[in-house]
């Protein structure tokens, strides 16, 4: 009988990683999670600050998927926080491509990156091709994929720079549903910018077609871009919840935020022709559908 394949996911107990797991074992792989807490069955203890690894299971890995980074969203952006960021993603990279030398079945390599790594507020539709921007975000991007792309030395390694994930168990659409639940439904800061965005399902559909494809290289996981008034509009349509209050002023948003609200307020728009030509297609392209498939579970 084939065994079964094994993947391991770094940081697989956040939003991505729980469906992603899911996905996997439908599929049929064997799952294990890298944890900092691992508590559950099938979860792995690490601490990729002290480089500590339960290596019991490592000889028996074949694809290897990293989703480990402290949440870019939750807290305001310090000296000390962005240091956090950065260090949770590229000294947790480093360290898992330190332990790869204890994985000799290791085929492929997944990693988590973000889309907002070009230059923001610029009237242009941005392709894996274009430079990175300069701000806190690319700046930690680059690292992150620099510090994934040790991997390509071991094995095919997809880059994957992640769009806002749309599910209905935590993330950014909980942040968009608050207020539109308490009736305060608006635009935030101008409302024209663009966010991209991705359904859950349909980035998880991707990692597993990459996997499949032995896709190598970058690529924007991006179904499509909308304007804050448009994503904020169809919320509230979807909760039955009235949307008529002014927009949010950006400089109200800055001052709680900080450099965080750039999060809300860049303007980015994103090509998804490179994944849609390597043979991927999306099942919700289209806000409207990917709202529908939400908010009907
Ligand atoms: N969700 C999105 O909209 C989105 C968009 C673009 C990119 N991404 C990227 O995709 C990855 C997964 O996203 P997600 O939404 O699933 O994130 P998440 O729910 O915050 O989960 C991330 C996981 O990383 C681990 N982690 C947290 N802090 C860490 C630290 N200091 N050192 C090492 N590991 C740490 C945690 O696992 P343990 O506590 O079990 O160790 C956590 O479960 C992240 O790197 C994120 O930046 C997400």
């Amino acid at each position: 009988m084939e065994e079964l394949k094994t993947v391991l996911i770094a940081g697989g107990s956040g939003l991505i990683g729980k469906q992603l797991t899911k996905v996997f074992k439908e599929r049929g792989y064997r799952v294990y999670k890298l944890s900092r807490n691992a508590r559950k069955q099938g979860h792995v203890q690490w601490n990729p600050k002290t480089k500590q690894v339960d290596e019991k299971y490592l000889s028996r890995v074949n694809i290897l998927v990293n989703l480990a980074g402290a949440s870019i969203g939750d807290k305001n952006w310090s000296t000390k926080r962005k240091k956090e960021l950065i260090d949770s993603r590229v000294e947790s990279t480093e360290f898992l491509h330190e332990i790869a030398a204890k994985m000799p079945k290791l085929s492929y390599y997944v990693g988590a990156s973000g889309v907002n790594c070009y230059d923001l507020n610029v009237d242009k539709v941005f392709t894996e091709e274009d430079a990175y921007g300069s701000d806190f975000l690319s700046t930690l991007v680059k690292d992150w994929e620099q510090a994934s792309e040790r991997f390509s030395a071991i094995c095919p390694t997809l880059k994957l720079r992640i769009a806002m994930v749309l599910s209905n168990r935590g993330g950014s659409m909980n942040a968009m549903k608050r207020p539109v639940f308490f009736g305060l439904g608006s635009p935030i800061g101008p409302g024209t910018q663009y966010h991209p965005w991705i359904h859950i399902e349909d980035l998880c559909r991707m990692i597993l077609f990459g996997i499949e494809q032995n896709l190598d290289g970058t690529y924007n996981a991006v179904a499509h871009c909308d304007t804050n008034k448009t994503m904020m509009k169809g919320i509230a349509k979807y909760m039955n919840r009235p949307f008529f209050m002014p927009s949010v002023p950006s400089f109200i948003l800055t001052f709680f935020l900080g450099e965080r609200a750039s999060l809300v307020l860049s303007d980015l728009r994103v090509s998804n022709d490179k994944i849609k030509k390597a043979g991927f297609t999306f099942k919700y392209d289209q806000l409207n559908k990917a709202l529908k498939a939400l908010f009907s579970k």
